[in-house]
């Protein structure tokens, strides 16, 4: 009974938090007398800068502002990982982070792991796409335990498509999308008809991506060649037991 009282007074909260903040630019949603920007970003609660640990929901949601790089970055604190954009807005609750590229048979270019979210409040969202850039291939991201996802492309020899249409039919290119959260670091690997291609010419490449920012991006896709990360979007499960007792 305790429970359900505290339970409903969260969600109670939680609700007139959502009315303020629809009312409200979003610029001014950090909780009073608490950094509500660093490097540009707004930083919205539950998310918190400081002063105090009553500007963010639990250690989790702390951020670092680190002001020692030529523009200030702020950082999950807890992750150790970069934030590029919060969006608390309209019911969207993400929070943008950077994700690696994999490059895929390439002697040299080692790729880092994506990020780990175990035991974190943060999985990756189903807005998230996978892409590989390959061809005569099958990509598939993978967790310890399972395959996720996958796609496979085919080469094509002429430019009969557009650049924003390869990776929609497959053709030097392709995309899929996530159907679940994933919510442990993951890895990306490739099948490939290695007769027909170069086994170490860095060409191939894959990554998981905000899809939104790739619908945006996918007109120029062979310049993600050049990225060492790409933005993916994190949601978040705001835990009660905080909140019971
Ligand atoms: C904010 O800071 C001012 C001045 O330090 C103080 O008077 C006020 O009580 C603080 N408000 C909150 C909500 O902590
Ligand atoms: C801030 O960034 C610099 C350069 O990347 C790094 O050396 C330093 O450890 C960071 N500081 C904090 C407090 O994370
Ligand atoms: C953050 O996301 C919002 C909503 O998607 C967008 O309007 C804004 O331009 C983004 N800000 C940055 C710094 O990317
Ligand atoms: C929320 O996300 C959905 C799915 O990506 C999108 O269709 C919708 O436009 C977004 N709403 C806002 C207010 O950004
Ligand atoms: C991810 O983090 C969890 C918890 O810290 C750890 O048990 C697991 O081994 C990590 N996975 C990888 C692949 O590093
Ligand atoms: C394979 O790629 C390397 C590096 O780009 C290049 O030097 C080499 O000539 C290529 N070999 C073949 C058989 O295409």
């Amino acid at each position: 009974m305790q429970w359900l009282v505290q339970h409903m007074i969260f969600i109670l909260l939680l609700y007139k938090w959502r009315i303020s903040t629809a009312s409200s630019s979003p610029l001014k949603i950090a909780k009073g007398n608490c950094t509500s920007q660093c490097g540009g970003v707004s930083i919205p609660y539950p998310f918190g800068i400081g002063p105090n640990n009553h500007c963010y929901f639990d250690s989790w949601y702390e951020i670092e502002c680190n002001l020692s790089v030529p523009v200030a970055k702020p950082f999950l604190r807890r992750l150790q990982l970069e934030v590029l954009n919060i969006s608390v807005y309209g019911g969207n609750t993400t929070v943008q982070v950077p994700s690696p590229v994999t490059y895929l048979s390439c002697k040299g270019k080692q790729s880092p792991l994506a990020p780990n979210l175990t035991g974190s409040p943060f999985m990756y969202s189903v807005e998230n796409s996978f892409v590989a850039v390959s061809c005569d291939s099958f990509a598939s991201l993978r967790t310890d335990t399972h395959t996720l996802t996958g796609c496979s492309s085919t080469c094509l020899d002429q430019d009969i498509l557009s650049a924003s249409e390869m990776c929609k039919y497959g053709f030097d290119c392709c995309r899929t999308a996530l159907s679940q959260f994933i919510t442990t670091t993951f890895s990306i690997t490739q099948e490939r008809d290695e007769t027909r291609r170069n086994k170490t010419d860095c060409e191939d490449y894959a990554f998981l991506v905000d899809q939104q920012w790739f619908d945006e991006h996918k007109s120029d896709f062979r310049a993600i060649k050049d990225r060492d990360v790409v933005p993916v979007k994190l949601d978040w499960i705001l835990s009660l037991e905080k909140i019971s007792p």
